[in-house]
This record gives C-alpha cells, structure tokens and sequence, in this order.
C-alpha cells in the first residue's frame, strides 16, 4: 500500500458492483437497440473499460475530456476541451463520470450534450460524495462515499495512483 494511502473500496467489491450496474443498465435499455457511453476523461476511463465489457446490449463507446481541478481545491467552472468522434444526435448516451462532487461538471454535461437532441440522456457515476451543490442527480450510482478525497481505479491526485487496481482514500499530508 502506498505512504498516504487507506483502503476504501476493494477491488473485489468494485468487480461485483460493476456487474450490478451493468445488469441494470442491460435491463432499463432492453429496448434501446444500442447506447452510447460516453466516458468523461481521464478519471472514469477504467470504469468504462470495465463496464462496457459487462453489459451485454449493443454499445459503442467514445469520449469526451474536460478542464480539470487543481489538485484538490474545488474550482467554479468547467470547460469541454476534447469533444466526441460521433454525433450524439438521435443516441441513446449513458454519460460515464468518475465522481459527482459538487455536481457542476454533470449539470455542465447535461446541459450541453442535451441540447444537442440525443435520443436520451442519463448518467452513471462510479462514486458519489455527500457534497452537491447543483441540481443533478445521477441516474446509476456505484457507491456512496465520505467526502474525503479518493485515488485509484482511475482516479487521481496530481495524476497519482490512477492504476491503482482498489479505491483509497489520501491523506496529502503522508505522500512520500
Ligand atoms: P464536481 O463538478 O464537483 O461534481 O466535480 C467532479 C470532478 O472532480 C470529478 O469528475 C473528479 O474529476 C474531480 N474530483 C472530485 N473529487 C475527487 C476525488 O476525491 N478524487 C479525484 N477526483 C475528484
Ligand atoms: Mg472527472
């Protein structure tokens, strides 16, 4: 384990719950013909590895990339600054997030990808802290944590510990 470093979830939990999201995921869009998901870099990039290959619906995948925070302090505004390869008009998108936060990067997302006519639209986040200030809910949760800061299975510090196969939470005060 690295300096710094607390097992919050483990890699086994997060295998499970992945294939629970895609089971459900599967099921609301029996219908669908195929989905989109659309993962918002860098941080979700191993969610939507995984759970692309779980679901068994039809579905392509693509991404989008946005401004990021400065380390750990939470800043006002987000900017897209890497927009989709495919036209998302007419597509049913599952947006794939890491983390809702404060939630005004999934409001900004929402917004934006909305007004350009999907089919429709709803958002599945790996991790959700207590701390939203905007209003947007996310349609498929993998877990509820404590508003500490996390890293791993994509997630970062400082573009830290992103291979970590486990999610942890950091105390800055310890890292080497
Ligand atoms: P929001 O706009 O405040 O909801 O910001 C969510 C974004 O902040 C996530 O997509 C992450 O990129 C980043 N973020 C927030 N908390 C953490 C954390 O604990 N670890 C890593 N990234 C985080
Ligand atoms: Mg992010």
């Amino acid at each position: 384990m690295p300096a710094g470093i607390r097992e919050l979830i483990p890699e086994d939990r997060i295998r499970s719950r992945v294939m629970e999201l895609a089971h459900q995921i599967d099921q609301d869009y029996a219908d669908a013909g195929e989905i989109l998901l659309l993962g918002v870099l860098r941080g979700s990039y191993i969610f939507v590895a995984d759970l692309s290959r779980a679901l068994s619906i039809n579905r392509r995948v693509d991404f989008i990339a946005l401004s990021s925070y400065e380390r750990d302090t939470r800043r006002a505004g987000v900017r897209l600054i890497m927009d989709t390869r495919v036209s998302i008009e007419g597509r049913h998108i599952l947006l794939v997030e890491d983390i809702l936060d404060t939630g005004r990067t999934l409001a900004y997302l929402l917004e934006v990808l909305a007004a350009r006519r999907p089919a429709s639209i709803r958002s599945c986040v790996l991790v959700r802290k207590p701390t939203q200030e905007a209003q947007v809910t996310a349609d498929y949760v993998g877990f509820d944590i404590p508003d500490d800061w996390v890293v791993g299975y994509g997630l970062d510090f400082d573009d830290r510990f992103r291979a970590l196969p486990f999610i942890g939470t950091l105390d800055p005060g310890a890292l080497d």
